[in-house]
């Protein structure tokens, strides 16, 4: 099968490979890839910013989601047959023609939900629906999201507004009437954001999910109780006192609630952008795509020999 490997660490370290094809181990589902989505976490990898954190033995074949069909399965599986179409966490690297996982990372693709869009889901509706497990905001309370056009973002962006709260997000002017369109209420990051926040919210604000860091913790101290801000981006605000929400990727699973994410995006109640989308053989580009930062949604590349219109792209 057609892989690309992490070779070395670097923003040149991708490579394209060839290998066996990935086979099941009992308990484990291999899956042919027809989309695969890039997350900011791959090109921190790529880097080596996580090498301690994440330690591979290279050349490793990375890339945490993706969605595609079932090829087969290894002993004991239940739930899952050869054919189902199906998106989720893959154990051996998504960056491949055929990549295993365990069931408990996958979730059908419902009908109604084409391949690239189920593709764009997992992480997003897996961190989002975590976050606010966590966070519990008050009903009915204001919430601030920064980056809130962003893949993570706009997911929690969503969630809340149906929840029934009032949403305050940042983003760049591009994206403003994009937020307004999810339901909340954007302002501009960097200078001059806490006095929009305070002018937006004067209510107050009972919780903030910070996707992007750029010291938004700091930032909004005034406004916003450090103890009520969960970031995903920037660890050193914990010293500030805000909750930090880590993990290991390699061991993120599909949860109920990120499966119903799924399921609300089949009827179209809610949405996660494509943003861009690649081809198999331009994955590199794909990557330095993601990590200029300034994106609505998610990079999609279409799995090796697939056309975007397999995958449900124009
Ligand atoms: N710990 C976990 O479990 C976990 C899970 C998933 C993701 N993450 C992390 O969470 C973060 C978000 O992931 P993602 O996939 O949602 O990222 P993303 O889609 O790449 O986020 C891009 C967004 O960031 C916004 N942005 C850029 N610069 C900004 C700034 N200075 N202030 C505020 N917003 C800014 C952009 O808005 P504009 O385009 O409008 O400028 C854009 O919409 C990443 O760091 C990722 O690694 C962690």
């Amino acid at each position: 099968m057609h892989t690309y490997v992490l070779d070395h660490y670097g923003p040149d370290g991708l490579e394209p490979a060839t290998a066996q094809d990935a086979a099941p181990a009992p308990g484990e589902v291999a899956v042919r890839l027809e989309a695969l989505a890039i997350n900011p976490l791959d090109w921190k990898i790529r880097n080596g910013w996580l090498a301690q954190m994440i330690p591979l033995s290279l050349p490793a074949v990375i890339g945490y989601e993706g969605a595609g069909t079932v090829v087969s399965v290894g002993s004991g599986v239940t739930g899952f047959a050869v054919g189902d179409r199906v998106a989720g966490f893959f154990d051996s690297g998504a960056y491949a023609e055929v990549a295993v996982t365990r069931p408990a990372r996958l979730t059908a693709i419902p009908s109604g939900l084409s391949t690239a869009q189920a593709a764009a889901l997992p992480t997003a509706a897996e961190t989002a629906t975590r976050i606010l497990g966590m966070l519990r905001p008050q009903p009915a309370s204001t919430v601030v999201v920064n980056g809130a056009a962003g893949a993570v973002g706009s997911m929690v962006t969503q969630l809340l507004v149906r929840d029934g709260h009032r949403v305050v997000g940042t983003a760049g002017p591009a994206n403003h009437d994009y937020l307004r369109s999810l339901g909340a209420i954007p302002i501009g990051y960097g200078a001059g954001m806490v006095d929009d926040l305070r002018a937006v919210a004067s209510e107050g604000i009972d919780a903030g999910y910070d996707t992007t860091g750029h010291e938004f913790v700091d930032a909004v101290a005034e406004v916003v109780d450090p103890h009520r801000i969960i970031t995903t981006a920037d660890f050193a605000a914990a010293a500030d006192g805000a909750i930090v929400a880590g993990g290991d990727p390699t061991q993120v699973m599909m949860t109920d609630a990120a499966r119903n994410v799924f399921d609300l995006a089949a009827r179209g109640e809610i949405r996660v952008e494509i943003a861009r989308t690649f081809r198999f053989d331009e994955l590199p580009a794909a990557l330095a795509h993601n990590e200029q930062g300034h994106l609505r949604g998610k990079v999609i590349v279409a799995g090796y020999d697939r056309e975007f219109s397999d995958i449900g792209l124009a």
